[in-house]
């Protein structure tokens, strides 16, 4: 990627657009509007609250990020979505009981006015959902068409400047790329002959690149990672990164295994089982979507730990992970986790973590720096993968061929570097001889 000559100036007003309105959207929109009024902290976000060291150990320069590079302030935001369901934000997220009633009347009104464009949805795809507030074109391209016209019309409603996308829409089932997938002609073939392998997600994905917005992915579909989704990305020259925001179980793991494998220590098996009541939960509980869910959960420790370079150390890990549909706990899930490592000789020992989250408190703050970092790409002409931005992902893209990276703290070394880099700062290697001279 080359270095962009100079990055346009966040002016003017950004769009955030929501393909899925439900707990994660109308927990970061309401947590937008609280934190613009001063009345509660964006707590978790680092274009809020993160600091970044420049320069030396000695030079005392650690500027907050939003200061350091150009970010839309929560000011200039202008929120929109598409959901299954007419509700409007307000209702939306009392339905979803993420946060107070007295939190949520503090901002009524403005949540209130939040309505939801009608979604592309077909119920294959999320098998547990039945919409109510559907496009009702035919043909894929047509509804193709049709969420590329609901863009530009929120973008001349709200006299918006740029726009980008964070995909908060449920987890549809597994699939493979197909032929379909494979380049930009046969997918816009497979759009106007409505090929079966051509999801929702992949239709708002192609809308929103094809209206230069670019495209961010919470959860774990197969959709901008296909060539034909790259292609294009790059032919509009716009940002994609993906995939599945990474909260709760997964954030702990990653935080967990880089420091077992920094000492050497050994995994024999690791054992991850969650219950959560939310529609999030309620979805996961079909197979076909679990697995989705399932792939891009599982993935994360075979990068970290290096089973190939440390056979006797991880060589035969057992790692599984279920999730259970439990209503009585709405959005705050409990995950369990049981290590059995081992160490000197082999000696073995245990770990339990018991994590009493909220899957949308973790997962709101995720959405904002997404958006934010997403459009300061966009200005600095950074198109195609955003690999820096692996940080907030369960299951991160990076080039083809190329393995991703896991490790929550090279991950953050990579996003905070990558932001000295599009400023002109010297990298931070951490190596510090200059100290000692
Ligand atoms: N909360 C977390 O910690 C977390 C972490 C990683 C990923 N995710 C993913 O984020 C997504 C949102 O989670 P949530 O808890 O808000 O779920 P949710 O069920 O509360 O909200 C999802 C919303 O998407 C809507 N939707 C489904 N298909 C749609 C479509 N085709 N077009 C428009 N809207 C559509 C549903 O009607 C629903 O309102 C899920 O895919 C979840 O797996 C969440």
């Amino acid at each position: 990627m080359k270095k962009p000559e100079k990055i346009k100036p966040a002016t003017g007003k950004l769009g955030i657009l929501l393909p899925g309105m439900g707990a994660v959207g109308t927990t970061f929109i309401a947590g937008c509007l609280l934190a613009r009024k001063g009345l509660g902290e964006p707590i978790g976000s680092l274009t809020q609250m993160g600091t970044i060291r420049l320069g030396k150990r000695t030079d005392g320069r650690s500027p907050l990020i939003r200061d350091f590079v150009p970010l839309a302030k929560l000011e200039d935001i202008v929120f929109g979505g598409w959901d299954l369901f007419h509700d409007d934000a307000y209702t939306a997220a009392r339905n979803a009981e993420v946060l107070s009633k007295d939190h949520l009347d503090l901002i009524k009104d403005e949540l209130s006015a939040i309505k939801p464009m009608p979604a592309v949805f077909f119920p294959e795809y999320v098998k547990r959902l039945r919409g109510e507030n559907v496009k009702k074109q035919t043909s894929k391209m047509e509804l193709a068409e049709a969420v590329r016209e609901d863009i530009r019309q929120f973008k001349k409603n709200n006299g918006l400047d740029r726009a980008v996308a964070v995909w908060c829409g449920s987890t549809e089932v597994h699939h493979e790329a197909a032929d379909v997938h494979s380049s930009l002609a046969k997918f816009e073939e497979g759009l106007r002959t409505s090929h079966p392998a051509i999801s929702p997600s992949m239709i708002y994905a192609y809308a929103c690149l094809q209206e230069s917005v670019g495209y961010a992915n919470g959860a774990p579909n197969l959709t901008v990672e296909i060539p034909a989704m790259l292609e294009l990305a790059r032919e509009k020259r716009v940002p994609v990164s993906g995939k599945d925001f990474k909260t709760g179980q997964t954030l702990m793991k990653t935080i967990l295994a880089p420091g077992l494998k920094s000492r050497m220590l050994g995994i024999r098996g690791w054992f991850s089982t969650n219950i959560l009541g939310n529609r999030d939960g309620e979805v996961l509980d079909d197979p076909e979507s679990f697995k989705s869910k399932e792939v891009s959960k599982l993935g994360v420790l075979e990068t970290i730990l290096q089973p190939e370079l440390h056979p006797s150390l991880y060589g035969d890990m057992y790692h599984k992970v279920r999730i259970e549909y439990y209503p009585p706990r709405g959005d705050q899930k409990e995950g369990w986790d049981n290590i059995d490592i081992f160490g000197w000789l082999g000696y073995p020992m245990q770990i339990k973590i018991d994590f009493l989250c909220r899957d949308s408190i973790l997962a709101a703050p995720i959405v904002l720096d997404l958006a934010l970092f997403m459009d300061l790409a966009q200005r600095a002409d950074m198109s195609g993968i955003q690999e820096w931005l692996s940080f907030y992902y369960k299951s991160p893209m990076s080039a083809p061929g190329l393995y991703p990276e896991n490790d929550l703290f090279i991950q953050l070394m990579k996003m905070k570097n990558t932001l000295r880099w599009l400023k002109d700062e010297p990298m931070i290697t951490h190596l510090g001889n200059e100290y000692y001279d």
